[in-house]
């Protein structure tokens, strides 16, 4: 009788950290694809993984999950995560690890893509949008197989601080968020929604605006919180989001780094827009009207990540 298995759909996380560990568990426990979690310390994505694999008989599923740090493992995978690099402490802005995470992406990437030429790769690491320019030149993809996390975790924050305002539950909510992952991030109140109505017909104008500089802040909370790392159970949920809309191809309209080629007035620039997303990454940009106020916001935020792709030299 033969004994082989098909191959399964294949998902790789790069890094092995707080963010990596989490969407490869959020992975593997949605039954989504077989996993490789990789590291570049030894051991360390192989104690993660089996610490994942041994709560699948009690979780009730069977993908495989295994660690590794050969690129070898990665072969045919259909989704690369990059959560490698440092992560901010406090007092550190994102822009801070530009150089450092841009040399540790750029390796990775290449390394991978040689071994997954047709995946799709889904990026974490920050400064997000600025690492997006990596990732699309060490992998030489389309820039449709190119994503950065950034506005699904965003406009996760956003719905959580209306849920907690409003006194409803946050899965009855709907956030817009556009531009860059950073300060300059700029949600949307008018396009943003519970069950439905427009937020500012349900919130007066100053609720809005704590709300939309908590959301800006929502990275900066947890890290002084945290005192050591920085967010991981919504980041990590956030990336599951994208890699489920991949996998299952699923034509999900969702918030994305993504690399606009006059789309928005943008030229050549990743910045955050609502992308479909479906089994070949991004099939479509969704373009929407804006205001002048929320125009200005974005092209404000669009000059940010600019500012930080130019400093990137021969990585972008
Ligand atoms: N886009 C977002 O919204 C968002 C949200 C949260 C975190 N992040 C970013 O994600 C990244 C990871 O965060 P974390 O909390 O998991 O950090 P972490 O320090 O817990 O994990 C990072 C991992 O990367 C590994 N690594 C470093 N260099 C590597 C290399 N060359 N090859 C393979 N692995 C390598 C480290 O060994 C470590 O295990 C950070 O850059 C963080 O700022 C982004």
């Amino acid at each position: 009788m033969p004994r082989s298995r098909t191959p399964r759909r294949k998902v790789t996380v790069i890094g092995a950290g707080n963010v990596g560990a989490t969407v490869a568990q959020r992975v593997v426990e949605a039954g989504l694809a077989d996993v490789v979690l990789l590291d570049i310390v030894p051991g360390l994505p192989q104690g993660k993984a089996l610490d994942l694999a041994e709560a699948a008989p009690l979780l009730g599923h069977d993908v495989t999950v295994i660690g590794s740090n050969d690129y070898a493992d990665t072969a045919d995978s259909t989704v690369i995560v990059v959560t490698s690099g440092l992560a901010r402490q406090p007092g550190m802005s994102r822009d801070d690890l530009l150089l450092k995470n841009a040399q540790i992406v750029s390796s990775v990437v290449e390394q991978a893509a040689k071994h997954s030429p047709n995946a799709v790769i889904v990026v974490v690491t920050n400064p997000l949008d600025a690492m997006c320019h990596v990732a699309l030149k060490a992998s030489g993809f389309p820039r449709w197989r190119v994503i950065g996390m950034a506005g699904v975790l965003d406009a996760a924050r956003f719905r959580t601080f209306v849920s907690m305002e409003l006194g409803v539950s946050p899965v009855n909510t709907c956030a817009f968020v556009l531009g860059g992952h950073g300060d300059a991030m700029v949600p949307v109140p008018r396009y943003s929604t519970v069950g439905g109505v427009p937020l500012p017909q349900l919130m007066s104008p100053e609720q809005i605006e704590r709300i939309v500089q908590r959301t800006r802040d929502g990275g900066a909370e947890i890290v002084a919180l945290l005192k050591t790392g920085s967010a991981y159970y919504a980041p990590a949920a956030a990336a599951a989001e994208m890699i489920d809309a991949i996998l299952e191809d699923r034509h999900k309209i969702l918030p994305c780094s993504t690399y606009l080629k006059g789309e928005y007035g943008v030229e050549g620039l990743f910045v955050g827009v609502p992308v479909r997303i479906s089994r070949v990454g991004v099939d479509e940009i969704v373009q929407v009207q804006l205001d002048e106020g929320e125009r200005a916001e974005f092209e404000k935020s669009a000059a940010s990540v600019k500012e930080l792709v130019d400093k990137l030299g021969t990585y972008a």
